[in-house]
């Protein structure tokens, strides 16, 4: 059995009702079931959101220390902390994947969107396809990263 985490950052448990003409009007526990049913047998995705930036680094911590993958939308995180993107740089620097997802696309948005300083240390980015920049995640993940026992 492998697990694949997916860490949201702030204001992410909003999903649903916030701006869903940005982010769409499903909300978290839908993102959870589509995850749940795209994962291939005998991995368990395991989605967590939190508004606050410790928890998030603490989280990213786990995945060095399990060496577990991570698909991380960092949202607003993305734009100015250094600490999550330092954070960010053990998990890879680790060997462990780290998948940078936006639902989207902040190259599109208001100019602070356009830079992020977790994408220089992340495996790779996905951003621009609502919940299928997770989904997109996930299968490389699946395609790439060998199961754990
Ligand atoms: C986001 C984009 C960020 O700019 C924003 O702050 C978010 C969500 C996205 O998924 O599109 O909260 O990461």
């Amino acid at each position: 059995m492998s697990t694949v985490l997916v860490l949201n950052g702030p204001n992410l448990g909003r999903l649903g009702s916030r701006e869903p003409d940005v982010y769409g009007s499903a909300d978290l526990d839908q993102l959870r079931a589509m995850l749940t049913r795209a994962a291939p047998a005998g991995t368990t995705v395991d989605v967590r959101q939190t508004d606050d930036e410790a928890e998030l680094i603490h989280w990213l911590y786990e995945a060095v220390d399990e060496r577990i993958p991570v698909i991380l939308n960092p949202a607003a995180f993305t734009h100015y902390s250094y600490a999550l993107r330092d954070a960010a740089a053990l998990v890879t620097k680790a060997g462990v994947t780290l998948v940078e997802v936006h639902l989207s696309n902040p190259h599109a948005r208001e100019t602070f969107r356009h830079t992020s300083v977790v994408s220089a240390v992340a495996t790779g980015v996905i951003a621009g396809f609502g919940f299928d920049s997770y989904r997109l995640a996930l299968d490389f993940i699946a395609r790439s990263v060998p199961a754990t026992a």
